[in-house]
């Protein structure tokens, strides 16, 4: 059995999907941490009760919003990081305390479109293969080692918004099942 935190920033659909994969598994998932008071993901939690953090940045540096952070890891000993459109960069100093045990999904096929906008930068690209990345948490941004790749290949006539949910879709498919297999796994147990 182990226990699991998700870090997120806004909408929280990922995050549900976890939740609902984890449910009735023998692992647990702890607490969501959230940097944003106005993120739906709050309500998320509070429908599907969850625990919740709000760890405000504002007016702090890095360094002191992520020692209450890790307080909270160490609180609920937690054995695995799962970022869900956390919008914030993790510093060495917490990447290195958590090294292999946090990991994060992207919206496109790294290492093409790293940073915020990976869906609208991989729609306004020539690409016609597209697909989402799961990956460990390094020092760098969405630079990490890879877990699992899935893409589709679009037609060119999609909008962005059927492309999102095409990118959502595959999302929530793949993520749940590769957080369940990394926890069943020896090691992060
Ligand atoms: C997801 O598409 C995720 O891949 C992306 O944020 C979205 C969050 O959606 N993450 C990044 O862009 C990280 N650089 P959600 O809040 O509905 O789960």
């Amino acid at each position: 059995m182990a226990n699991l935190a998700v870090f997120a920033s806004g909408n929280g659909s990922n995050f549900e999907a976890i939740a609902k994969e984890l449910a009735g598994t023998e692992h647990s998932l702890k607490f969501l941490l959230c940097n944003n008071k106005n993120a739906f993901v709050l309500k998320r939690a509070d429908r599907l009760g969850i625990i919740k953090y709000l760890i405000n940045y504002t007016g702090k540096s890095r360094h002191d919003a992520e020692e209450k952070m890790i307080e909270l890891l160490k609180l609920h000993r937690i054995d695995l990081v799962v970022l869900a459109g956390f919008m914030k960069i993790l510093t060495p100093l917490f990447v290195s305390e958590y090294s292999n045990k946090i990991i994060n999904i992207h919206p496109s096929l790294l290492p093409k479109y790293p940073g915020t906008k990976g869906i609208e930068e991989s729609y306004y690209s020539e690409d016609k293969e597209l697909g989402i990345t799961i990956h460990f948490v390094d020092t760098g941004v969405d630079t990490g080692k890879i877990i699992l790749q899935k893409s589709f290949v679009r037609s060119g006539k999609e909008t962005l918004k059927e492309i999102e949910e095409r990118i959502h879709i595959l999302e929530h498919l793949y993520y749940p099942q590769v957080i369940l297999e990394l926890l069943n796994k020896t090691g992060i147990k």
